[in-house]
């Protein structure tokens, strides 16, 4: 008897498991193409150096070649970013149309079917995925063809499985728009959505919320961990006003000495916090006006 309801569980089990965890999705067949202008491919190279580089760029060829990413538990599998240079072998960028391209920024779906949350930006304004395939197209050099693979991504079972289950594409919402260059706080929002800051500086990268960023679980208090250098685990600071435990003290210019040039008021800023040369001064005064208007949160992170 004790057997039998045993087994009579693992199938139950079992069963769950397979109805919950889907791994292929419907991707897109459309026939979008993306408009180039000189205007376009700089603003692009603005976003894909503020967006996409820090996953997929390799400062020591200063190409996007990928990278592997260390902050999956080894137990998942191992990962690695794309190449999206126009390497004819190993170049991801050329085997995806344009359409394929804004439909996996902003659903997250690869064009094989896949879930892939990296990439997922559900309110990204449709002028900034045009601008940013812009510049992937381009002859820049840091997307000159490099063959080099710094690996490819395999996840093991429970990695499948723990996929299977968190996989939540966003819907495609076609006619976002950008907000004004003069709404300080809208565009400070937009961009600490879309490049991703609270990713980093929320309380874990597996309770984002990406349709309503600012719903994540502790939004911008800080305390997700990485695996910095040498091994060493570094929390995300905590960037809410917070005078004590936040940003409450930083001056415009000591925030823009942070996020520009790695240089907060007292020390020098560890990866994975990138210097994000190519945000213009506008657009990081855009985020120090955002960042002062949401609730301070008092959440004492340490530094490494
Ligand atoms: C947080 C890290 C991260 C960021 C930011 C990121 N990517 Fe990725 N990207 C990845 C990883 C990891 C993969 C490989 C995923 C896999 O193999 O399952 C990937 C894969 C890709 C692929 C290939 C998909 C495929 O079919 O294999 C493309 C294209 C891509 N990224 C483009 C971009 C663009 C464009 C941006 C910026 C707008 C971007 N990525 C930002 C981590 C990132
Ligand atoms: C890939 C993860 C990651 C991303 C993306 C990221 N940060 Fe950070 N950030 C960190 C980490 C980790 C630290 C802590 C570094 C240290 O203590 O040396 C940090 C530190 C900071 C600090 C210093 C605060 C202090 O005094 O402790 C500021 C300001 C900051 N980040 C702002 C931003 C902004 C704005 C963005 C988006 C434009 C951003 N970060 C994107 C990981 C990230």
């Amino acid at each position: 008897m004790k057997y039998k309801s045993l087994a009579a569980t693992s199938l139950i089990m079992a069963v769950i498991v397979i109805i919950s965890c889907k791994t292929h999705f419907e991707t897109t067949k459309g026939d979008y193409k993306a408009s180039a202008s000189p205007a376009r491919f700089e603003h692009g190279k603005n976003m894909v150096f503020s967006v996409c580089a820090g996953c997929h760029y390799n400062h020591g060829v200063k190409k996007f070649i990928g990278n592997p990413i260390n902050d999956v538990p080894g137990i998942a599998g191992k990962v690695y970013s794309a190449n999206l240079t126009h390497s004819k072998t190993n170049g991801i960028t050329s085997k995806y149309s344009d359409a394929q391209l804004k439909y996996l920024l902003k659903t997250g779906i690869s064009k094989d079917g896949r879930f892939m949350a990296y990439m997922l930006r559900p309110n990204m304004a449709d002028e900034d995925i045009n601008d940013i395939i812009v510049f992937l197209r381009s002859n820049d050099p840091a997307l000159s063809a490099a063959d080099t693979t710094v690996g490819l991504t395999h996840y093991s079972l429970i990695g499948k499985t723990y996929l299977g289950f968190k996989a939540d594409p966003a819907p495609y919402k076609d006619g976002l728009k950008r907000p004004s260059e003069n709404d300080a706080i809208a565009l400070g929002r937009y961009l600490v959505d879309n490049v991703g800051c609270y990713h980093c500086h929320s309380k874990s990268l597996k309770s984002l919320n990406s349709i309503n960023p600012e719903q994540t679980k502790g939004y911008l208090a800080g305390g997700a961990t990485f695996k910095g250098g040498q091994g060493m685990e570094i929390a995300a600071s905590n960037i809410t006003p917070d005078k004590n435990s936040g940003i409450g003290n930083y001056t415009r210019e000591d925030f823009r000495k942070a996020v520009k040039d790695g240089l907060a008021p007292h020390r020098k800023l560890k990866p994975p916090m990138e210097k994000f040369e190519y945000l213009s001064d506008k657009e990081v005064d855009a985020i120090y006006a955002y960042l002062m208007t949401v609730p301070a949160k008092y959440h004492v992170v340490k530094h490494l």
